[in-house]
């Protein structure tokens, strides 16, 4: 907790090289599906001078609204195991470690689920929880084994209590802002942008979700949400780099709904029904991963 009077000392987490939180000031915009799909086409890339793959992990910080169990495919599990000290072991699928909200709250429904499940907490609770999920995970492979290179964070929608919390403890290497066309989603924007520099986190850039859809008719893109000139002017005149803009597919949603980030399922089947659509999604999320990946391992001094 932090010291009464003194200024609060923001603290590392255990294992884990670089922070990168996924936010955005509104909710549906796409974050969690950004922050998983992210998570793994850095998981997919190879350190330049050891040609070992990106070790990265997510950390899921909604915790009235968890997504990433479902997205992961693991809204069934068990509760995750602790070691014999305590901490609490990450919950692995497709190769990549994740921890939740998600997993700790009782299996309610009548299949077994935790679809009904619900946090009704406030305050201080939340705020232990959010210290327990950053500072109480075992990110090692085993107990000898390397941590992360990178914890992307998935965030709760808007500037409330979690991201102020974990800007204010963490020492948080970036942040990407996720958007959508709509004004009313760039007002959000700014003030995203702006609430982290305020707890001193640099902004890694932004990524413009929904901006455009491909039908299979013709290939020219359709702006269903108005034109990306505002995102792009309030990005520059904020003076944020744009990592990409991410078209609108169906196999993205279908995708999170089966517990398969789009990122991985690449099958011939998928890549007919989503077509010029899909390809350009795969592409823009894979450069967004390596501009990530840059601004995280080469512009950056290690704390
Ligand atoms: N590029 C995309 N193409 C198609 N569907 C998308 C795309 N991005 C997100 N979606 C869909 O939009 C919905 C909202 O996405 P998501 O849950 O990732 O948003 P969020 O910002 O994390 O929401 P919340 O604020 O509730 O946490 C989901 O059904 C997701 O599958
Ligand atoms: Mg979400």
């Amino acid at each position: 907790m932090p010291r009464r009077g003194g200024p609060i000392e923001k603290r590392s987490i255990p294992n884990v090289k670089k922070i990168l939180a996924v936010a955005s000031g509104k909710g549906g915009v796409g974050k969690s599906t950004v922050a998983v799909n992210l998570a793994f086409s850095l998981a997919l890339k190879h350190h330049e001078q050891s040609n070992q793959r990106v070790r990265v992990g997510i950390l899921d910080l909604d915790i009235f609204g968890p997504s990433v169990p479902t997205l992961m495919g693991l809204q069934n599990n068990d509760e995750p195991e602790l070691t014999s000290s305590g901490a609490l072991l990450p919950v692995i699928n497709h190769g990549l470690p994740t921890m939740s909200m998600g997993y700790l709250l009782p299996k309610s429904g009548e299949d077994g689920s935790r679809a009904d499940a619900a946090v009704v907490w406030r305050g201080l609770m939340v705020q232990k929880a959010v210290q327990q999920l950053l500072f109480d995970v075992d990110w090692r492979h085993d107990a000898q084994g390397p941590g992360l290179d990178i914890l992307v964070i998935d965030m709760p929608p808007g500037t409330g209590d979690v991201p102020l919390t974990l800007g204010q403890l963490v020492n948080v290497d970036g942040a990407v802002i996720v958007s959508t066309p709509q004004d009313v989603a760039l007002a959000d924007v700014r003030r995203g942008i702006s609430m982290f520099r305020k707890v001193l986190v640099p902004i890694t850039g932004t990524i413009l979700n929904e901006a455009y859809f491909v039908c299979s008719g013709c290939s020219a893109p359709h702006q269903l949400f108005g034109s990306p000139d505002a995102f792009r002017t309030t990005a520059h005149k904020l003076g944020v780099d744009v990592l990409g803009e991410l078209p609108l597919v169906k196999g993205v949603s279908t995708g999170g709904d089966n517990g398969i980030p789009y990122a991985l399922s690449c099958n011939d089947q998928q890549k007919e029904e989503d077509g010029a659509g899909g390809a350009v999604w795969r592409n823009v999320m894979a450069d967004a991963a390596t501009k990530v990946y840059s601004k995280l391992f080469k512009d950056m001094p290690p704390h």
